[in-house]
């Protein structure tokens, strides 16, 4: 049985794989009454991923859909974890550190109603080790995006950015550190938006309504 949401909150469910900081600053914000979701499930697809047990002691259902059993087949996988997603009445996806590239399968099904957090600003340093190669390539800016997903790897519609500068002497470690502060401002914000209906995916491209000016869209922080 799944417990009726608030109305007008979106039932919203977050996939982890291991720490799951930004899944925690997701239901923290979703704390407040007039946050437009209601952060139903948190899944993830190992059992040891840390963010399992923050999210079970805030009394937040969870499951685990292991990936291995499914001896790579992706979208069987996927199905699986999609029956879960309909038990518990999901209407919105958070990818939060999910360490499964998603088929067009998933991708499609979840159209518009499925978001991601990548280390980076994007379409720059798609992929892994996002702090490091943006040390290499000497760029001035690095920071974080939020954006639907498409069946391109880190490369859907922008919801919302944050741009970090990068600093003297600065260490993968410590980019990362100050990205990752970033990371839990924008993704509550750029989900608070998705789920009012005020950031829409409409024709590939994101479509921000309500008030455009507010800062959620695009943060710049100053060093
Ligand atoms: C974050 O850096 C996020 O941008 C990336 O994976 C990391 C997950 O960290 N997609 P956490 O599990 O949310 O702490």
């Amino acid at each position: 049985m799944t417990e009726p949401s608030t109305p007008s909150h979106l039932r919203t469910a977050v996939f982890i794989s291991g720490r799951g900081s930004n899944m925690t600053a997701l239901v923290e914000a979703a704390r407040a009454p007039d946050f437009p979701a209601d952060i139903a499930l948190v899944l993830s697809n190992r059992a040891d991923a840390a963010g399992l047990a923050y999210a079970g002691e805030a009394g937040i259902a969870t499951a685990v859909v292991d990936h291995k059993p499914f001896n790579g087949n992706r979208e069987a996988f996927e199905r699986a974890i999609d029956a879960v997603l309909v038990e518990h009445g999901v209407e919105l996806v958070c990818l939060a550190g999910f360490l499964r590239v998603l088929t067009p399968w998933f991708v499609t099904r979840w159209a518009g109603r499925l978001i991601n957090i990548h280390p980076s600003l994007l379409p720059a340093f798609r992929g892994l080790d996002t702090h490091a190669r943006a040390l290499a390539a000497n760029v001035r800016l690095h920071g974080c995006t939020v954006h639907f997903v498409t069946p391109e790897l880190d490369d859907g519609p922008v919801i919302a950015q944050a741009a970090v500068p990068i600093l003297e002497g600065d260490t993968a470690q410590t980019l990362a550190g100050r990205v990752l502060v970033q990371e839990h401002v924008i993704y509550p914000a750029a989900l608070a938006r998705v789920a009012s209906g005020r950031a829409k995916l409409v024709d590939g491209r994101v479509v921000l309504t309500g008030d455009t000016t507010r800062p959620d869209a695009v943060l710049v922080v100053p060093a």
